[in-house]
């Protein structure tokens, strides 16, 4: 008799953006008529920029030709793509980081839920609370962490400002993501050096996804973890062109392991991380399109980095509309400056949940619940700076009539 993997019961029934679609499906359904704005999921509007298109469009040519197509490509990615990635991404940011320490891949979700297999099912992991699902689903769906190895929260509040604190025991594997998915609370460098230290002090790996790297503005957060000392020892860092470029839809982003990251064998024995995941790659994935890392190629020419600032610039404001109507309208507001994502208070004491409906049925606009990524998320909710323009101007005047009265 054929067996399932049980793991996938100790799941919430539901991803947590399948549920939102789901509810907001159905309410269309009955109420056809309402325009209901998605501030919900982090998914961008703005379209590729000309640069990306039209490299795209070389490359397509190409493959349409006998002398340029291409078959496989290498799993780890193209030299092209990886030589701008350490130019522009590392190097040029003082930090040394090699070629074959970039691992291009189809996008930071699939990389952070991956990497897991290539450690011990017995590690201990923590993970902050509110945490983007992923990466404690993968885990529950490995079965590294259940009810008898229960997960390490690590508890993000107002009241310490949405900053993880050390825990208090050991911990394997860290994840960290700066700036911050859901709260928009980003690191500075000197949070980030604690962690760095209790990762080496304990042998750890911190799992730090950079995703919305984009969006810092302040000097004293950093861009890349790498650049704190000691993190090339113990830290392997996530990047994504989703939200960079627009590329949500395209799917590419890249890992970085560089050489110094080691975990151990039960014996004791050291090993190269990265050489685990090189390996595990060129079994499991056959690369990224190479139509798409020509696209992400061309994200780094000077007219690519200036279209991109350009697009980031308009979720910048939009992340200021949002957040300077809520306060006007009288909510408690965070993130949204580094960050493309506002987190609100919710008002009297309602649950995410409450809210959501509420917001949904009186004002036709979609959020994200806070309690939807950790139980620390209750009586908070997450709006994103990824609408247009218009829609967005519309639903903070809609949010300030409802909410002002
Ligand atoms: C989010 O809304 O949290 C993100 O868009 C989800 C993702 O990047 O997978």
């Amino acid at each position: 008799m054929i067996k399932v993997n049980e793991n996938y019961f100790n799941l919430e029934e539901s991803y947590l953006f399948s549920t939102i679609a789901k509810k907001v499906n159905e309410y269309q359904i009955k109420n056809p008529n309402k325009k209901v704005i998605k501030l919900g999921i982090g998914d961008v509007t703005l379209p590729l920029i000309p640069e990306v298109v039209k490299a795209m469009k070389k490359a397509i040519e190409e493959m349409g030709q006998k002398e340029t197509f291409r078959g496989y490509g290498p799993e780890q990615g193209y030299d092209f793509l990886r030589e701008k990635i350490a130019k522009y991404d590392y190097q040029d940011k003082g930090i040394d980081i090699d070629l074959d320490e970039i691992f291009v891949s189809d996008g930071a979700k699939c990389d952070t839920g991956n990497i897991t297999e290539i450690f011990s099912k017995n590690n201990k992991v923590a993970i902050t609370d509110p945490v983007y699902p992923v990466y404690l689903d993968t885990n529950i769906m490995c079965g590294r962490i259940n009810k008898e190895k229960p997960v390490v929260y690590l508890p993000c509040t107002k009241e310490n400002n949405f900053m993880p604190e050390l825990p208090k025991e050991h911990v394997d594997i860290i994840y960290l993501c700066s700036p911050n998915n859901p709260t928009g609370a980003t690191m500075t460098k000197g949070e980030l050096k604690k962690w760095v230290e209790y990762a080496k002090n304990n042998k750890s790996i911190i799992l730090y996804d950079a995703a919305y790297e984009r969006f810092i503005q302040d000097q004293n957060t950093v861009h890349s973890i790498f650049e704190i000392e000691g993190a090339k020892e113990t830290a392997i860092e996530f990047k994504s062109y989703s939200k960079t470029a627009g590329f949500t839809g395209v799917r590419c982003g890249y890992v970085v392991i560089p050489k110094e990251v080691k975990a151990y064998k039960e014996n004791g024995e050291e090993v190269e991380v990265r050489k685990m995941w090189n390996r595990r790659q060129c079994t499991k994935f056959n690369g990224t399109p190479y139509i798409t890392q020509r696209g992400a190629e061309a994200i780094y020419t000077e007219r690519g980095r200036k279209e991109i600032d350009k697009n980031i610039e308009y979720y910048r404001e939009n992340a200021k509309i949002i957040k300077e109507g809520l306060e006007e309208a009288g909510f408690n507001v965070y993130g949204g400056i580094n960050s493309p994502y506002i987190w609100l208070e919710v008002p009297n004491g309602k649950s995410s949940w409450e809210f959501f409906d509420e917001l949904l049925e009186n004002v036709n606009i979609v959020g994200t619940p806070g309690v939807g990524f950790g139980k620390c998320g209750e009586g908070f909710f997450r709006l994103t700076a990824f609408g247009d323009r218009e829609n967005t101007i519309e639903a903070i005047d809609r949010i300030k009539k409802y909410y002002k009265k």
